[in-house]
């Protein structure tokens, strides 16, 4: 009884309504404790044993009880969710919901291809569907809060959670960051079919040293405003409720204790208003940054440097009010860092009714619907990318036999990727399912694994073991590839080999399957390398020899039918990379968008420019590179200067023989500015459908706005004088004018 007691006394103190959101936060603000307040701030991570009897016996279940508690994360299913929400607010002194949170990242239940993947698409409206649906399914399950998205630039593919990301470009990144916000947040935060998002992590995470992850960054202002930070302001102009801390360093400044990134730029400069939660524990582990002695001062320092709640760490519930009682830290900061998260609870609709997201038949009506599974079909289509296609080996034509070979090949783990949410194990469409479903007895499709990639547990939690040694399955191989017509051989990465803490230093394929694939090749050369995995990788040799390469990343709970579509060309790939694959290791980081230096490229024979002397200076594939089944033309490029924009228009022809889409981009180059800008830069992008033998006219307009930067004072201007215009369909392949903007 007390329950709900304790929760319609609460109504009846504050006598607000949903319009009164201001006064309603301020008078449960007014009849909380300190130790009330700090409990806010405090967010735990939960399984079911805390919602069972023994429980009760946990220590963490006493605090939930008397309101030292204010959010809950990995709790799962909406009877969980449920009982732990009621032990809340029927139990603690003023019932104030908790907030439940989630790592959501490329769908819940149905899984959606890895958002690198989906970055590769360039169609946002997909992403921000994908997004939309993740939300829709996490939330009928009881889900409110989602820590995604991860809006991280990243250059360096060695980095395993590039696979969160959209990739190494910032206005790339920024347009899906801000989808992928829309998807998630919908148009009303208390709709109960839709999720908070959080922008993280701020900032830097993706420099990570060596790309090595947790390591600290070395960013210089002026590449933090203008590459790692947009994303993230793109946010939240897009609204985000919440932001999250980084677990890195910048230049020695962990971003968990930064006034400045938080307090000044976030804070005052973007005005953002939300919550900022740590990432897992960052708050302690200032104490291992050697910025403060103990967690009570890290406590201190992650609140003045803005952070308004503890993850998982206790931190600030074990330190916060003696610090306050002993008059080191001004209550006013806790009241604010409350009256943030008091919003959140009130704007998600929890206030008003603290089971608004758990009704157990709309949970059964949306989670796993078809249309959710289809449109996870659709983003992976988009989201493959052919590499290579000599002699037009794709879409198959004219075979009586396949081989697929390769221990991913049957794999339906791998492509539900790292952080999967609640997307079961095993539970994709294998690439042979896939194929077989397609092709039916029409052809004859002969297996063998070849290998084993992993061995022992393939989880989220432990080590990876990579198989060394076992060649028993070659011989197989071998004999299925010589009798038949191609050889689908599928290769690439277990789905815990990428996400955080899977860091590689060599990104070739893991394990004996390169060793498979060149024997492969010495009995039938007509290859389709098929690749799986969470990352950009290292594949000279494979790019130097294999025939056709297409890369379909971990593509989620369709992945096999989205491939087997591509490959008998019932859709025509449209995929463009994100991020640039190295020739080698010793090239990252790499990047379309770097700066020329004093000593750029040299066509002569001398050594003294900035090269390496073993390797070309590009990509293995630039980005955005990505094959179609058709071709297309770019002409008549041109630009005229209006008073206060560029015009561009380009013409683009499709000069194949079937219908394709392009996805047309727009670079420009800043010749002269007061600091050395980018040789490119991406700056407008638009897919479209084109007939075969038909013609569009694609046109765009730059404004002076975009083509300002960040200057070494860190203010965002536009310096007038010549700009190269580029328009194209990779950055490496372009038709350039170059103009006076004034
Ligand atoms: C990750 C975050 C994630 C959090 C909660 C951390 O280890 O860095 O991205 O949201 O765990 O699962």
């Amino acid at each position: 009884m007390k329950a709900v007691f304790g929760f319609s006394i609460l109504l009846a103190l504050t006598g607000c309504t949903t319009s009164n959101t201001s006064n309603r936060v301020e008078s449960l603000l007014n009849q909380m404790t300190l130790r009330e307040k700090i409990g806010q701030m405090n967010q735990y991570s939960v399984g079911p044993e805390l919602t069972g009897p023994e429980g009760a016996q946990n220590d963490r279940y006493s605090q939930f009880e008397n309101g030292e508690v204010g959010s809950a994360i990995n709790l799962i299913g909406h009877k969980d969710i449920r009982k732990l929400q009621e032990l809340v607010v029927e139990k603690s002194r003023l019932g104030i919901p908790l907030v439940f949170a989630h790592d959501v990242i490329h769908g819940y239940k149905t899984i959606f291809p890895i958002p690198l993947a989906e970055s590769c698409s360039w169609d946002l409206q997909a992403i921000e569907k994908s997004a939309r649906i993740a939300a829709k399914e996490a939330a009928a399950d009881g889900q409110n809060w989602t820590f995604a998205p991860m809006v991280d630039i990243s250059r360096d593919p060695r980095w395993g959670r590039v696979m969160e990301g959209a990739g190494e470009d910032p206005y790339w990144g920024s347009l899906v960051a801000a989808a992928r916000v829309r998807g998630f947040q919908g148009e009303d935060l208390s709709d109960p079919l839709t999720l908070a998002s959080c922008a993280k992590h701020f900032a830097g995470y993706g420099f990570a040293e060596s790309g090595k992850d947790y390591n600290s960054a070395l960013i210089g202002r002026n590449d933090l405003r203008n590459f790692v930070l947009p994303p993230f302001k793109s946010a939240n102009n897009a609204n985000t409720a919440t932001f999250m801390n980084s677990f890195n360093d910048i230049d020695g400044v962990p971003a968990t204790g930064n006034k400045w990134l938080v307090n000044d730029v976030l804070r005052k400069e973007w005005m953002f208003d939300g919550v900022l939660v740590s990432d897992w524990n960052s708050v302690g582990e200032l104490v291992n940054h050697g910025v403060v002695k103990d967690r009570a001062e890290a406590s201190a320092l992650a609140l003045k440097a803005g952070t308004d709640m503890d993850m998982e760490g206790a931190n600030f519930i074990d330190n916060l009010e003696g610090l306050v009682l002993n008059g080191s830290l001004p209550e006013s900061l806790i009241d604010d860092a409350v009256r943030r998260i008091l919003h959140l609870k009130q704007n998600l609709g929890l206030l008003d009714d603290p089971y608004r997201y758990l009704d157990s038949k709309r949970e059964q009506e949306i989670v796993m619907h078809s249309q959710h599974l289809e449109a996870s079909l659709d983003m992976a289509r988009k989201s493959i990318v052919l590499l290579k296609n000599e002699n037009a080996l794709l879409p198959l034509k004219d075979v009586s036999s396949v081989a697929v070979i390769g221990p991913l090949a049957k794999d339906k783990d791998a492509p539900i990727g790292s952080w999967r949410a609640q997307g079961k194990s095993n539970s994709a469409v294998s690439f042979h399912e896939g194929l077989v479903n397609k092709l039916g007895n029409k052809v004859q499709i002969a297996y063998a694994e070849g290998c084993k990639l992993s061995i022992g547990p393939n989880n989220f939690l432990n080590k990876l073991k990579i198989e060394q040694e076992d060649r028993s399955g070659f011989p197989g191989a071998l004999a299925v590839a010589k009798k038949s017509d191609v050889v689908f051989m599928v290769l690439g990465e277990p789905a815990f080999m990428s996400g955080e803490a899977r860091s590689r230093s060599d990104i070739g394929l893991p394990g004996l399957q390169l060793e498979l694939l060149q024997e492969v090749y010495k009995v039938n050369e007509n290859i389709v390398l098929v690749l799986m995995n969470g990352r950009p990788l290292c594949i000279p040799w494979e790019e130097g020899n294999i025939p056709a390469i297409l890369e379909t990343w971990h593509l989620g709970s369709r992945a096999g039918d989205a491939i087997a579509d591509v490959i008998v060309g019932d859709y025509n790939p449209s995929g463009k990379l994100t991020m640039s694959f190295p020739r080698s290791e010793g090239q990252i980081p790499i990047y379309y968008n770097y700066r020329n230096t004093g000593r750029p490229e040299n066509d002569n024979d001398l050594v003294f420019y900035q090269h390496h002397m073993d390797v070309d200076r590009t990509p293995l594939f630039p980005f955005g590179h990505g094959l179609s089944y058709t071709t297309f033309d770019y002409s008549n490029l041109a630009v005229r200067t209006m008073d206060n924009e560029l015009e561009i228009t380009v013409d683009v022809a499709n000069t194949g023989e079937r219908q394709g889409e392009e996805v047309v981009m727009l670079y420009v180059r800043d010749k002269v500015a007061s600091v050395s800008r980018p040789v490119l830069e991406l700056k407008g992008v638009r897919k479209i459908l084109v007939d075969p033998g038909g013609q569009k006219t694609v046109k765009f307009a730059l404004t002076k706005e975009d083509l300002s930067f960040y200057n070494v004072l860190e203010e965002f201007v536009f310096e007038p004088g010549a700009f190269e215009i580029s328009v194209g369909t990779s950055s490496t392949d372009l038709l350039t004018e170059t103009v006076q903007f004034n």
